[in-house]
């Protein structure tokens, strides 16, 4: 069984010279949803997301070998000092040291930059901690390279998901499922797992649309809101059902029952706020215009069949999700009616992604 162990690097070679990196990894988002976690980042459900294509984060990690064996980096966002970001990644290299002990000897320098615009209330936290991860792995396959490929994937996914949950689906493509599960074989606690099973053709370049309908500060961090799972009169029944949910979903992404997608994505979506709601304290993080857009949609799918759909991630902005065959339609329908409930009528199209890419 793969244990954390596995992924413990204890020989290595200290290469003393000073090198840099660069890659990009995309944002995520989750059909079935994580929400509830134990100790060290162990989701209390599984999930599964669609891997995203253009909303990423690109960074450039400098190394430099040192002679005393501690945390040490600098932080730059588009190529000027970031303080803000500090105790974040301080928090991360302290998680990941006793896996990568090699980071100790190397001062960093971590330049990041985002495609999507700043302050456009996107999470970037599962893009950024997954493309900083694959930069400390490509470290790891030049200080200790007798790994597979495989185990350097998996362990880039795992030292992500210590950065941020979520983040761990956002190493590879197109569908991942992290979170142990009975209908997921290999699936797993500890990183982010491929779907290998049969997928319709409907879903080929899958559209997701982000309507930025709030940029503001959310009242509640994902940190807090998990943290209310503990105590919910409703956990454990929300967290078996989130392993039935992969189960009927393994199922019509197999078949291609659009009716039965949107059923299920935009329940889970529900589900999810439900949750929050429930919570003791309880909150809310939809906004009016969040649910003008659901009953919109509602609308639009009636009159036209179009089968578009939405999901939420913690916050108030709305994904819309349909079929690359219906981008003509949906896209003129969210410039048209959906365009207005957003902040500055901003909105983000993407599609699916493949994951990480080398930009070195
Ligand atoms: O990765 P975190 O801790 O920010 O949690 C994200 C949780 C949701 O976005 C609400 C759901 C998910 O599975 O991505």
């Amino acid at each position: 069984m793969t244990t954390l162990d596995t992924f413990t690097t204890t020989n290595y070679t200290k290469i003393n010279s000073k090198g840099s990196f660069t890659f990009s990894a995309p944002s995520n988002i989750a059909l079935v949803k994580y929400w509830g976690k134990i100790e060290n980042q162990i989701p209390a459900n599984p999930s599964l997301s669609f891997t995203l294509n253009n909303c990423k984060t690109v960074t450039t990690l400098q190394y430099e070998s040192k002679t005393e064996k501690n945390i040490s980096f600098d932080l730059l966002f588009e190529g000027q000092p970031k303080e803000s970001f500090r105790p974040k990644i301080q928090k991360y290299f302290e998680r990941i040291q006793d896996l990568c002990p090699y980071v100790l000897d190397y001062h960093f320098t971590i330049d990041t930059k985002n495609t999507f615009p700043h302050s456009s209330g996107i999470a970037s936290s599962a893009s950024g901690m997954a493309a900083l991860s694959v930069n400390i792995i490509t470290l790891e396959k030049l200080v200790n390279p007798d790994e597979t490929d495989d185990y350097y994937m998996q362990k880039a996914s795992l030292l992500a998901r210590l950065g941020s949950g979520s983040a761990c689906r956002s190493i590879k493509g197109n569908i991942v499922v992290w979170g142990e599960t009975e209908s997921i074989e290999n699936s797993s606690d500890l990183f982010g797992v491929d779907f290998l099973y049969e997928v319709n053709s409907v879903f080929e370049n899958y559209q997701d649309t982000i309507l930025l309908v709030d940029k503001g500060e959310k009242q509640v961090s994902s940190t807090v809101g998990h943290e209310l799972m503990h105590n919910h009169p409703f956990a454990e029944r929300r967290f078996q059902q989130a392993h039935e949910n992969i189960a009927k979903l393994k199922e019509i992404l197999k078949s291609g029952n659009l009716n039965e997608f949107i059923a299920l994505v935009e329940s889970e979506a529900l589900t999810l706020h439900s949750m929050m709601m429930t919570s003791m304290p309880y909150f809310i993080l939809m906004k009016p215009n969040t649910l003008e857009i659901i009953n919109q949609i509602w609308k639009f799918r009636e009159t036209t069949n179009v089968p578009v759909c939405f999901t939420l991630d913690a916050g108030a902005n709305v994904h819309v999700l349909y079929p690359n065959k219906y981008k003509e339609e949906v896209q003129k329908f969210i410039t048209d009616e959906l365009a207005k409930y957003c902040q500055n009528n901003q909105f983000i199209h993407d599609e699916m992604g493949f994951g990480a890419e080398d930009l070195s």
